[in-house]
């Protein structure tokens, strides 16, 4: 894959993306938002990564934001064209498999709206999040407008968008910004241990899953009632549905295909 920026593992069913740039405090160049592309490319393709845990090297941050030095460098035309291209935030919003945030240090600006395109958000309680965009006569440009106010809803999203202000792990639990808050030293094993009760799931039954919620955020709720039946239709259709109902009644393990 050529990742310079990026390591890339899969073991055991679980994919892990590390932004590695600790040294920067793992902000987002243009280098690593390609990179983060590509690997959701590779991993897309690739049956053994289950689940996608997305987190940053070392224990200052998990990401710290949009590389600014890269900011200061462009014109408007050439800032306009890097956001046209593929985003890495839509890309892994739409990765048709679970995904988790891990946190630990710093998550702000497209840090924090990189953990928000994840699904499920897990937190060190050294974990600082926040959009500082406004200290800089900016404004979130990687979703933060759009999925802050769906999930912490419209007026915790306009005080950190407005206030420019982190907020601690504890406080973004209490809001709904990260769902699970753990101590530092427990952070990769808790994160890990959630991705493998997903990862024994049938991928099929947890990609249904998640489309299924996802079109919760954007379908009015007739619609979405529809969409979710069709959806276990095909669940129900599945060799692995048959194969759960089955395995329950014979009171044994299920072997899940994806299928
Ligand atoms: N873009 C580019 N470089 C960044 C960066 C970013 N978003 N965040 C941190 N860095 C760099 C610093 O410039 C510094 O580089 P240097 O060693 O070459 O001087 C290095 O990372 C370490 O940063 P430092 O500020 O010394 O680390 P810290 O642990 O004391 O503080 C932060 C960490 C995240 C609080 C602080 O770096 C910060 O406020 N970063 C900017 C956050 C931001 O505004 N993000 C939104 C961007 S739109």
């Amino acid at each position: 894959m050529g990742c310079e920026a990026l390591r890339v593992e899969v073991a055991d069913g679980i994919a892990t993306i590390t932004i590695d740039r600790p040294e920067k405090r793992n902000a987002l160049n243009a280098a690593v938002r390609r990179e983060i592309v590509e690997a959701l490319d590779a991993l897309r393709a690739d049956d053994a990564a289950r689940v996608l845990i997305v987190t940053g090297a070392g224990d200052r941050a998990f990401v710290a934001g949009a590389d600014i030095g890269e900011f200061a460098a462009r014109t408007p035309a050439e800032q306009r064209a890097s956001m046209q291209g593929r985003s890495p935030f839509e890309e892994l919003a739409a990765f048709p498999r679970p995904t988790l945030a891990m946190i630990r240090g710093y998550a702000l600006g497209g840090g924090c709206e990189l953990a928000l395109a994840c699904d499920i958000r897990v937190a060190a309680r050294s974990a600082r999040l926040g959009q500082p965009e406004i200290r800089l006569g900016l404004l979130p440009g990687g979703g933060g407008t759009q999925r802050l106010p769906r999930l912490v809803g419209y007026g915790q999203a306009l005080r950190l968008i407005l206030t420019g202000e982190p907020v601690d792990a504890e406080e973004a639990a209490r809001i709904g910004l990260v769902d699970i808050v753990v101590d530092d030293g427990e952070l990769g094993a808790r994160t890990r241990a959630l991705a493998e009760v997903m990862a024994a799931h049938s991928p099929l039954a947890l990609r249904l899953a998640k489309e299924g919620v996802r079109a919760a955020l954007e379908l009015p709720l007739g619609e979405g009632l529809r969409h979710e039946r069709e959806l276990f239709v095909t669940a129900f259709a599945s060799a692995d549905g048959m194969e759960g109902v089955r395995a329950f009644l014979e009171k044994r393990a299920p072997v899940f295909t994806g299928r």
